[in-house]
């Protein structure tokens, strides 16, 4: 069994989907959502879940030692960014690389990096008159949106009539059906 953190920062619907989809099972279980936005929807999905969510800044993150702490107690094997907004350096990165993975909701390495999230991102993709949009899940480096591709799944965009409300909402149904497979696949293929 792994034992897998999620990291949130907003509205939580790809931890909760991860969570409902993946049990004991399929090898996974999650003790833990760390959170560093005190008003985030997630709270409410994890108390509605039962699964403990605990609260860390941003300065705790970057500093590492307390969350890397309470990670190592907890046992964790993997941790998966879902709408994730801070960075992931120092004391983290040195424990888990390796072990981090994200998902970003457009086809990486386009329409990523610093500033590119949430809505900026759907917004970016119209301006530019894409035709084709869709979600890179990667593993996390010390770069935002940068780590080793481990799974695009692309979407059409229509410029013509697409807001970047109906982008997101195309997108966020791609990233409910293919996190929980390829975190699965992670997990099943971990030592
Ligand atoms: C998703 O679009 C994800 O790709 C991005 O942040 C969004 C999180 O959505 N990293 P939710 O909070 O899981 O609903």
């Amino acid at each position: 069994m792994k034992r897998i953190a999620i990291f949130a920062s907003g509205n939580g619907s790809n931890a909760e989907n991860l969570i409902a989809q993946l049990g004991e099972k399929e090898g996974c279980s999650f003790p833990i959502i760390v959170c560093d936005n005190l008003k985030a929807g997630v709270w409410e999905r994890a108390k509605k879940l039962g699964v403990r969510c605990v609260h860390f800044s941003r300065t705790e993150l970057a500093e590492g030692g307390a969350v890397c702490e309470l990670l190592k107690k907890e046992g964790i094997d993997l941790i998966v960014l879902a709408g994730f907004l801070g960075k992931i350096s120092g004391p983290l990165l040195e424990q888990f690389g390796g072990h981090i993975v994200n998902i970003h909701p457009a086809l990486l390495p386009r329409f990523g990096g610093k500033g590119m999230y949430g809505h900026h991102v759907h917004e970016a993709v119209l301006a530019h008159n894409e035709r084709f949009s869709g979600i890179t899940i990667h593993f996390v480096d010390a770069e935002y949106d940068h780590g080793a591709t481990i799974c695009q799944v692309t979407c059409p965009v229509y410029p013509e009539i697409d807001t970047p409300d109906t982008l997101a909402n195309r997108i966020h149904r791609l990233e409910h059906i293919y996190f929980p497979i390829v975190v699965r696949d992670l997990v099943q293929r971990m030592e």
